[in-house]
């Protein structure tokens, strides 16, 4: 099992700055990942790691993320990995339809998540759609806790095309409490300002799942 956290938290777990009493750990949950409707490419923003979106559509995928090491230790399967900061996309505008971010908003400072939603909605073409899939970050349980690690077990529909083996990955994500809880409201607050419509949206477990229809 593959454990990630954001580079700061991982850049202090080189230098421990956390005590295990500061991570708390919450209990793994199973969360169904649904397979999507999606034409031409899809941008993945943040594609590394367990890059699920690039295991689920292979081909289709363009996988970008800021750290070349969780692109090459990502499966096969997408068209293309690039190194790429989501908050300087080096696409031309509006040249995808489908533009997803599987659980990487929780890896991007709240300074920035801004510029992550304008820049996603800036590639996307007219009536594209953004699909976001995220933690609810609650608020620390108690004072001293500065990072939460989330425990999952995706499990993707069985007709997938090569989809992933036993069509399962078990992961964990952590994240550094930051200032302020962060969910689907914060995250659909955002996408309006950056000029988003809200399609639909689904809370599984301390999962949801977004689709944002570009204006
Ligand atoms: C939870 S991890 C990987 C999630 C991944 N989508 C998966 O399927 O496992 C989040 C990823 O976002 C990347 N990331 C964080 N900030 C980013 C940014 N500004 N631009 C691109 N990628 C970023 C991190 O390097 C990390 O690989």
């Amino acid at each position: 099992m593959n454990m990630m956290i954001p580079a700061v938290a991982a850049a202090q777990q080189e230098r421990p700055r956390f005590t295990p009493e500061q991570i708390h750990r919450y209990e793994r949950e199973t969360t169904p990942i649904d397979d999507f409707a999606a034409s031409g490419l899809i941008l993945d923003l943040g594609g590394g790691g367990e890059g699920v979106i690039g295991q689920m559509k292979r081909s289709q995928v363009v996988a970008i993320d800021l750290s070349r090491k969780e692109l090459e230790e990502a499966p096969g399967g997408p068209l293309l990995k690039i190194v790429m900061d989501a908050t300087e996309l080096r696409f031309l505008n509006s040249v995808f339809q489908t533009v997803t971010c599987f659980y990487t908003l929780m890896f991007v400072p709240l300074e920035k998540q801004l510029k992550v939603l304008e820049e996603a909605r800036r590639v996307l073409a007219p009536g594209g759609r953004m699909l976001i899939w995220d933690v609810e970050v609650p608020p620390p349980p108690s004072p001293e806790k500065k990072v939460g690690i989330f425990y999952f077990t995706f499990q993707f529909p069985g007709q997938l095309p090569g989809g992933p083996a036993g069509r399962e990955v078990r992961t964990g994500y952590g994240t550094l409490y930051g200032e302020a809880p962060r969910g689907a409201a914060h995250y659909q607050a955002l996408a309006r300002q950056a000029g988003f419509q809200l399609a639909s949206s689904k809370t599984q477990g301390r999962s949801f799942f977004l689709e944002l229809q570009r204006t």
